[in-house]
């Protein structure tokens, strides 16, 4: 045989393999989403999200002390009111239920642990939008921007380290990094959903948050074909001061965080949602593939494209493998 290369030689042994491997998961780059709900009394789980829950105070308390301790890097909470309305006010009050959720989960960890706060209107509206409607049933989104910097005052408030704005409205990271500044706080960090996809793959999330959208998200969330709009969207953004910009979802779109990874000097992040991980625990719950392997080859794919961050359902169960 004349063969001159054996790549194989490298792979002969675990140890071997994990000498020359390149791409690691660490816990302290998982980011963990919570659901929150309103008046529960007990946790409520998510039909379409197996393992996943809509916390109350007592059990949000609970993961996010669990996360800290598998040394997650950061909990993000998205919060389900028991009351909406037209222009999702109830998101800008300062007992909203996800300024009230930021405060628990701080109480717990304190500066230990970055908390994220989702800023969108989507669970706070009755038309399930993220933004607010114009007389033509339109979004509208400079009024939608107003509606923004009070959502944004009142989290940072609440003491959220990092709000996560996942609205897609053009001019959302300037605004809300204006209405910061003006207040002079120039420490609340911007995570900005820049490539945010219209997708199919967030249908168990709107479960999750109890959604009423009506209609689509074709008109402020990216079409699947495009890619060099991802890179405009991540360009404004940076300029606009994002701190961190989100590529979501994450499996679908590689190529994207590929993209954007190498066009940008602010950290990256990846969101694997709701549909992601569901069609994954739905395989495995019937037999059909290793669920443990195929979350770290997930992730590991994610982070390999050129994520820095991950947002992901499995971050604390992941950082308790990790860690094992
Ligand atoms: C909306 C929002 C969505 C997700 C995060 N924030 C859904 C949507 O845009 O309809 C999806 C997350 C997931 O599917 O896990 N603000």
């Amino acid at each position: 045989m004349d063969i001159h290369e054996r790549p194989r030689r490298l792979r002969r042994t675990d140890g071997m393999r994990r000498l020359v491997r390149q791409v690691h998961l660490d816990p302290g780059n998982l980011i963990l989403p919570v659901f929150v709900r309103e008046g529960a009394s007990e946790p409520i789980a998510i039909g379409s999200m197996p393992g996943v829950f809509q916390h109350t105070q007592s059990s949000l308390k609970a993961a996010v002390n669990e996360a800290a301790a598998a040394g997650v890097g950061s909990v993000m909470i998205f919060g389900v009111p028991s009351h909406k309305d037209a222009n999702g006010d109830a998101a800008c009050a300062h007992d909203s239920i996800l300024a009230d959720a930021i405060r628990w989960a701080k109480e717990e960890v304190g500066d230990s642990l970055p908390i994220i706060a989702d800023l969108c209107l989507d669970e706070f509206t009755t038309h399930g939008h993220c933004g607010v409607l114009d007389a033509n049933g339109n979004v509208d989104n400079d009024a939608t921007l107003t509606q923004y910097q009070r959502m944004a005052l009142t989290l940072a408030d609440a003491g959220a380290d990092i709000l996560g704005l996942s609205g897609m409205m053009d001019g959302q990271v300037g605004a809300v990094r204006k209405a910061l500044d003006a207040q002079g706080n120039i420490d609340t960090v911007l995570l900005a959903y820049a490539a945010k996809y219209a997708s199919a793959f967030y249908g168990p999330f709107r479960d999750a948050v109890e959604s009423t959208l009506e209609g689509d998200r074709k008109s402020y969330q990216q079409d699947p074909g495009n890619v060099n709009e991802a890179i405009r969207e991540v360009r404004l953004d940076v300029a606009e001061g994002a701190d961190i910009v989100m590529v979501k979802p994450g499996l679908p779109y590689l190529d994207v965080i590929a993209r954007v990874s190498a066009e940008v000097e602010v950290p990256v992040a990846a969101y694997v949602v709701s549909g992601e991980s569901s069609m994954i625990e739905a395989a495995a719950a019937a037999g059909m593939l290793d669920r443990e392997r195929a979350i770290l080859e997930t992730l590991t794919s994610v982070k390999r494209a050129g994520a820095d961050i991950i947002a992901t359902y499995w971050a604390t169960e992941v950082a308790h493998l990790l860690n094992r």
